[in-house]
């Protein structure tokens, strides 16, 4: 599909997004471990989480999924059944990462494999700790497939003190959910604040996890059944992104989208938008589950360029994308530091993000560690999404206020994360063509 998107007029109204991609993993993922039946509403119903609902009942699992209310029959921590063949993570490396904590954690035989693209992202990241809890774990290359062989549950995995060499919530996840069945306290340090769904979620499901200090979990082995979910997810901050960015690049907008997670570990991109100059407002706020959920209304200003490094980094690191597009339409050169991470995504971020807008004609320079982008300098054109559902929606992006359009080839990948994202657009007064 090739999918261009404009703007004939500023943006307005009000929406509401899908689930959140993370939460509805965790969510999927969890309810299976647990005891009983869960019911999550508002789940995110895309490729990556289709991926984890195929690999759970391939693990015995049962579950249905009514329009967005998922519910799922959990058998406990030990209670998948070893499946007869690989399981396909599709393009998910939350999936295969969280599969493998789940999986070393229930102690079942399994391999974990995906596509082209996932098979080419780094394992080692887990293998290695993974190893030292001497969970049977191998791969031939330190990439997927993983082979998991079975583990009997009364031989306990060994706990670890393990210091994460980046930040990283997949990893930590992965770790996390092997140190349920270890045979005493782990503990986790990480050098900058990853996503914290999956310690929330599971301590509300009972699980000891307690955050000792800036960046370091303690994981006590289960003592007791994980008690099953019942919960409404909270629209995806990542989703809102796009939405925002749209609006803040529109002179004249003025949007909100309701119910989004506003998880601080997520919301650097709010931050980054407000310090460009869009006027973001953060109302009606709540704690849902225990996860901080909000309605977000963005008044679009005049943007300029900013800075971005360091420990902001991790709070955006999903939002590079469609951050660089608004980047292209602000006064000035935006410069991306410290962001290595992007390398390893479901494309190289900063390499195909650099030349793909390049393409459009926005002036770019491309460092090891991110990127600079010079403001005012779209022109509009061809370009390609690399199989990478964030890259090609944030390039449809750049189209909105091009002087020529913007052409999106095989942007259907979006339909990853965020198949609602070209409705929504059109919902808050866009133009789409797909052809
Ligand atoms: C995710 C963590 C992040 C993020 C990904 C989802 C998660 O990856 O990029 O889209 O749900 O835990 P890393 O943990 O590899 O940074």
């Amino acid at each position: 599909m090739n999918l261009s998107i404009t703007a004939l007029k500023p943006l307005s109204g009000s929406i509401v997004l899908p689930g959140d991609k993370s939460l509805s993993h965790r969510a999927a993922l969890f309810a299976a471990l647990a005891e009983g039946t869960s019911t999550v509403n508002r789940f995110l119903v895309s490729g990556v989480t289709r991926a984890m609902l195929n690999s759970i009942t391939a693990l015995g699992i049962e579950w249905r999924l009514e329009g967005d209310s998922l519910t799922v029959v959990g058998k406990g921590l030990h209670g998948f059944t070893a499946p007869a063949a690989p399981l396909d993570c599709g393009n998910s490396a939350t999936t295969i990462r969280m599969l493998a904590g789940a999986l070393a954690a229930s102690g079942t035989a399994c391999v974990l494999d995906g596509s082209a693209g996932l098979r080419s992202r780094p394992m080692n990241r887990i293998i290695d700790p993974l190893r030292q809890m001497n969970v049977p774990i191998t791969s031939d290359s330190g990439c997927a497939p993983l082979t998991l062989t079975s583990r009997t549950p009364d031989n306990k995995l060994a706990a670890i003190q393990y210091t994460l060499p980046i930040a990283s919530a997949q990893v930590k996840s992965c770790l996390i959910l092997a140190a349920l069945s270890a045979d005493a306290a782990t503990i986790l340090q990480e050098p900058g604040p990853s996503r914290d769904h999956t310690e929330r979620m599971l301590a509300a499901m009972g699980a000891a996890i307690t955050v000792e200090e800036p960046y370091t979990v303690k994981i006590e082995p289960l003592a007791q059944p994980l008690a099953p979910l019942a919960i409404t997810l909270p629209g995806d901050i990542s989703s809102a992104a796009f939405m925002l960015v749209a609006a803040a690049i529109v002179p004249g907008s003025r949007i909100t989208i309701r119910d989004v997670g506003v998880n601080p570990t997520r919301t650097g991109i709010l931050d980054a938008l407000r310090e460009m100059g869009a006027v973001i407002t953060i109302t009606n706020q709540r704690v849902s589950c225990g996860e901080q959920v909000a309605d977000i209304t963005l008044t679009a200003a005049p943007l300029k360029a900013i800075n971005v490094s360091g420990e902001s980094v991790v709070r955006m690191i999903d939002e590079f994308p469609a951050f660089a597009v608004a980047a292209a339409y602000a006064e000035g050169t935006t410069m991306v530091r410290e962001a290595e991470e992007l390398r390893h995504k479901e494309s190289d971020r900063i390499t195909t993000l650099c030349n793909e807008l390049k393409k459009l004609g926005v002036v770019l320079e491309e460092f090891p560690d991110g990127f600079a982008v010079t403001g005012g300098t779209v022109q509009g054109g061809s370009c390609a999404a690399h199989g990478d559902h964030r890259l090609a929606m944030s390039l449809a992006l750049a189209g909105l206020q091009s002087p020529a359009p913007v052409v999106v080839q095989d942007a259907e990948i979006l339909n990853e994360s965020f198949p609602a994202f070209t409705a929504n657009l059109v919902r808050l007064g866009c133009e789409a063509g797909e052809a």
